[in-house]
């Protein structure tokens, strides 16, 4: 990956249909997982490629080709509010087509993470980071909320390119049985989670939607102290994975099949 002859320009060309990078960390992490980055700018290289030194010596050169030194008030005018690492960038968000047949694909060698419906971007970002982390197939969300959206690809570090994330109606959910997440369900400690498992978490607001309750094979509860309602939703997704890692699921600490591993940096 280049620089183009004119980044400000390539910007403008791109930013509507693409997927904003907004930081260092959302950067190296797209790199790593293979997207592809057409335009990457920042204030000040030299800071940039040093952060690079320091905390991802693996994608030091590739930024060293990709990333175009702007004046920081250009800069601001195309990141109106930047990270504190003063780099973004834009990358081609991968096929639906491709992640559909990744999603559908069986046997399946890791679960994939439902979202019934989910309210908060924050939260969308941290699970398809630990979807990322723990090497899930993919993360699938109802309802209106768009997990491509800015502040989701923020909040989940770059990382929707290690893992296949997509918008999809309950009706139109991957094969594989749905292991719905409810705290009236049996509890998690009793039972093995396949690989080849829909994890499907309710709504921040609302819990599971009645569409989503209708196709659940088995409803399953996460060990909780009476009087406490629920847990965090992105935390409840981070048990149910730890859950299934430590049953001996995935690759731990492995590679993510296809990719790169998700590094600490
Ligand atoms: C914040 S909770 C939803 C709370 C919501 N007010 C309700 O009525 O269910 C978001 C989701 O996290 C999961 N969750 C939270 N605590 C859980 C628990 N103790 N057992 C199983 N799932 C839980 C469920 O999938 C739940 O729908």
């Amino acid at each position: 990956m280049t620089a183009p002859h004119d980044p400000v320009r390539a910007w403008h060309r791109l930013a509507s249909t693409s997927v904003l990078l907004d930081g260092f960390h959302a950067l190296k992490h797209a790199v790593r997982f293979h997207a592809e980055v057409p335009v990457a700018v920042t204030p000040d290289r030299r800071a940039a490629l040093t952060l690079a030194e320091e905390l991802a010596p693996d994608v030091r050169d590739t930024l060293d080709g990709l990333l175009a030194e702007v004046p920081e008030d250009v800069f601001k005018a195309l990141v109106p509010r930047p990270h504190p690492t003063a780099v973004a960038a834009l990358a081609v968000r991968p096929s639906r087509a491709a992640n559909l047949e990744t999603l559908a694909r069986v046997p399946r060698p890791a679960p994939v993470v439902v979202l019934d419906n989910p309210r908060n971007l924050g939260n969308a970002g941290a699970v398809i980071r630990l979807a990322a982390g723990f090497g899930a197939t993919g993360v699938v969300t109802t309802g209106t909320l768009d997990p491509w959206h800015p502040t989701v690809v923020r909040g989940g570090a770059g990382l929707h390119f290690a893992t296949a994330v997509e918008p999809l109606a309950v009706h139109e959910l991957p094969p594989g049985p749905v292991f719905a997440l409810d705290p009236e369900g049996e509890d998690i400690r009793g039972l093995k989670l396949p690989d080849d498992a829909l994890l499907a978490f309710g709504s921040e607001r609302s819990g599971l939607s009645p569409e989503l309750r209708a196709c659940a094979d088995h409803l399953v509860s996460l060990p909780m102290r009476p009087q406490v309602s629920s847990y965090n939703l992105a935390t409840s997704v981070a048990m149910t994975l730890f859950h299934w890692s430590a049953a001996g699921g995935g690759a731990g600490s492995g590679p993510v099949p296809g990719g790169p591993d998700v590094r600490p940096a």
